[in-house]
């Protein structure tokens, strides 16, 4: 029985280790993958994704404003990106006027392309492993602290060397835990115009209903242009920067894609957690993810309601509703797949492997697992993340500006700039007591602050009360309050910054706490050990490095799935499902009249898919991708731009921790769509003309 199950166990962890689809690779060390790469159809050579002596597909993509990917499709310049990536930039210059989110905007010149203040593009000039000289010596270092300063140290060496004061960025990152460390420089853009976005009823189609969902029908798209100056330099935004000449740009395809073509994704996924020990995998799944949705599904009751009884006050949250729901929703879909797919079991499997192989495996997992235990990392985990979501992701409101404030030097203190245009009291109250009362409901009475601790009523009395005596409801008191010479005094006094100075004091003393129980130094880099040792334990294995918002390559084949037993997917949608989710009447399926007409006419040519006359919208690939990938360009097996990257289907969204083939998909915007609106509904064929050129 026991050889049985070892050998079964293989089976696990080979599929762990070596499945073609899992894995974000690293486009410098591509040659590693490049042989299954092209027995899944890949047409190209490891130099034509990344190269340092000629231009390669990696000068096309670039990482977009703070977590987002884009990348160049003209030799001047122009650049897609997801319209949910372009959305604040499309936001700031819509006015009641010129509604540019309702309605679209399209710069029919270069002369309209709006630029924006706070955009930057980065383009990758080329990644070099460093770890020799970052872990040179390091190896006899026995104290934590004094490896953490010296890493850190010869980082900041790096980085600053190959660095300039204007446009040339560097980056030092770990892989592997720190087994790995590759400097990465880049080169900034600061003039980044916007040229065209689809209004958003194409460009946000099935809002929140639809997100995380497959099959979608989202037009997630936005257009830039980078500028620079007369020699094609990086510059600061002046009216007479001209577009920037790429390197490279992608070639469009229109041909569309078949069932089990090759497909690949070359973008900035943030992070993923695929080490993560099973203990933590069980967290997660029972304990961690399931007591966050409680506490933004409190939020979200709160906010729906309101905002169903007030247009303005539902416009107030929309973008608040959106954000929580995000992470809420992918949290719940997280959960169903690590469960449909036993994640869990097939990690232990895993480690039983690994440790069977691997002499310091049961060591560091034992250790690791205790102190897990006798941290209490579980319960802890909770009240971070609950701290989190009361004090700083706007489960109570008016706490935003006294947590600015708090701690800061006060002699210097700078008063933050705080808006209450998007604040509505009645809402904000009623969601602080229910958030409040999901803290009280579910964290020990030891992380409580001391005031709640005396108090006599109902958590959500105790907040109905704070709303009640503080200023931060109300912009003229607060005015008021910030002003004179003896605000500080005043803010101190103030009861929702008693109450932040009371959090911060939880803060502490779980800090405390949590320090209580030393980490023996075994399981110090813990990481570093467990991945090396599972290196060690399968030469033959290439393993995936986590995400860390560095570029990577990803690859699988398009493919439908079946999402539950019967449930069978389909790989693309079409226009079609465009009109029968608007029939239904949900606000979210709203399409401009201008889309339906198109439709009627069938006006599809020369964007309509060879084989069945229809406009493909979307369509699904193994792909494995994570947050920041949105707007990274989805590519043939002949480098060719396929589609863009924007969301991945909901029960899968496990493969953040553990990637299943079976499930998880990415979801991509067909590119012929994109055209389509662009020329067709938009009209801007002088786009077309330079993007298929
Ligand atoms: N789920 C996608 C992502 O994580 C899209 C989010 C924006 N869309 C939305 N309906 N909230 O970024
Ligand atoms: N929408 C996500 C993003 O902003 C991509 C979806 C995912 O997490 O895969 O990057």
């Amino acid at each position: 029985m026991k050889k049985l199950l070892t050998s079964l166990a293989i089976c696990a962890a080979a599929v762990q280790v070596a499945k073609a689809d899992v894995g974000m690779w690293i486009p410098s060390l591509i040659g590693k993958n490049i042989d299954e790469m092209q027995r899944l159809g890949l047409k190209l050579s490891a130099e034509d994704i990344y190269s340092i002596n000629h231009e390669s597909l990696k000068d096309a993509v670039v990482i977009f404003g703070g977590g987002c990917t884009g990348e160049i499709v003209s030799e001047d310049g122009l650049l897609l990106t997801n319209h949910h990536c372009g959305f604040d930039y499309i936001q700031s210059h819509s006015s009641v006027e010129h509604n540019y989110l309702a309605n679209g905007f399209w710069a029919m010149t270069r002369a309209d392309e709006l630029p924006n203040k706070d955009l930057s593009i980065y383009l990758l000039n080329y990644i070099e492993d460093v770890t020799d000289s970052i872990l040179a010596g390091t190896d006899t270092i026995a104290s934590a602290e004094r490896y953490k300063a010296l890493i850190a140290e010869r980082k900041n060496n790096l980085i600053k060397r190959n660095s300039d004061d204007k446009f040339q960025k560097a980056e030092v990152e770990d892989f592997y835990g720190g087994n790995q460390y590759l400097l990465f420089v880049y080169t900034e853009f600061r003039d980044v115009r916007l040229v065209g976005a689809p209004p958003s009823e194409i460009g946000k189609f099935g809002g929140d209903t639809d997100n995380w969902v497959w099959p979608r029908h989202t037009g997630d798209f936005s257009i830039f242009r980078i500028y620079a100056d007369k020699d094609n330099n990086p510059a600061e935004y002046a009216a007479d920067n001209v577009p920037y000449h790429p390197k490279k740009h992608l070639t469009i395809s229109t041909k569309g894609v078949q069932e089990g073509d090759f497909a690949m994704v070359l973008g900035y996924p943030g992070s993923t957690n695929l080490y993560a020990p099973s203990c933590d995998i069980e967290d997660v799944q029972n304990s961690y993810n399931p007591q966050m949705v409680e506490i933004r599904t409190a939020k979200l009751e709160v906010m729906n309601r309101h905002q169903a009884k007030s247009e303005k006050v539902n416009i107030q949250y929309a973008a608040k509703n959106a954000h929580t729901s995000n992470a809420w929703k992918k949290w719940q879909g997280e959960v169903k797949g690590l469960k449909k797919t036993d994640a869990l079991q097939k990690k232990r499997d895993f480690e039983a492997e690994l440790c069977h192989k691997s002499a310091i495996c049961d060591t560091l997992l034992n250790e690791y697992e205790k102190y897990y235990q006798a941290s209490n990392t579980s319960e802890t985990n909770v009240v971070w993340g609950y701290w989190s979501e009361i004090v700083r992701r706007g489960g109570v409101e008016i706490l935003e500006a006294p947590y600015e404030y708090w701690g800061s030097d006060e002699s210097k203190a700078v008063k933050p700039e705080v808006s209450l245009k998007d604040f509505d009291y009645n809402l904000s109250v009623e969601m602080a007591g229910e958030v409040w009362n999901v803290y009280c409901k579910n964290i020990a009475r030891k992380y409580w602050p001391v005031s709640m601790l005396k108090w006599k009523g109902t958590p959500q009395e105790y907040m109905r009360k704070m709303y009640q005596k503080s200023a931060f409801t109300d912009s003229v008191k607060m005015a008021k309050l910030l002003s004179g010479k003896n605000w500080q005094k005043k803010l101190r006094n103030d009861p929702a910054y008693k109450f932040v100075d009371e959090m911060f004091a939880v803060r502490n003393a779980l800090r405390k706490e949590m320090g209580k129980v030393e980490r023996p130094a075994v399981i110090n880099n813990f990481e570093r050990k467990y991945i090396k040792a599972m290196r060690e334990a399968y030469p033959d294995s290439i393993f995936p490095a986590d995400a860390n918002f560095t570029m990577r390559i990803s690859y699988g084949n398009v493919a439908g799935y079946e999402a539950d037993d019967a449930v069978r997917y389909n790989y693309y949608t079409t226009l079609d499902g465009i009109i029968e989710k608007n029939r239904t009447g949900n606000p979210d399926y709203t399409v401009p009249q201008r889309l339906i007409d198109l439709y009627k006419q069938k006006a599809f040519a020369p964007y309509a898919d060879a084989k069945d006359g229809k406009l493909h919208t979307a369509f699904v690939s193994t792909c494995h991708t994570t947050g920041g990938n949105s707007g990274s360009p989805v590519l043939n097996a002949n480098g060719e731009l396929i589609g863009l990257n924007f969301d991945r289907a909901w029960n899968g969204v496990m493969s953040d921790m553990s990637y299943d083939a079976s499930i998880c998909r990415n979801i991509t915007l067909d590119i012929r769509y994109l055209l389509f609106i662009v020329d067709k509904y938009a009209g801007a064929e002088h786009l077309i003309k330079e993007m298929l050129k």
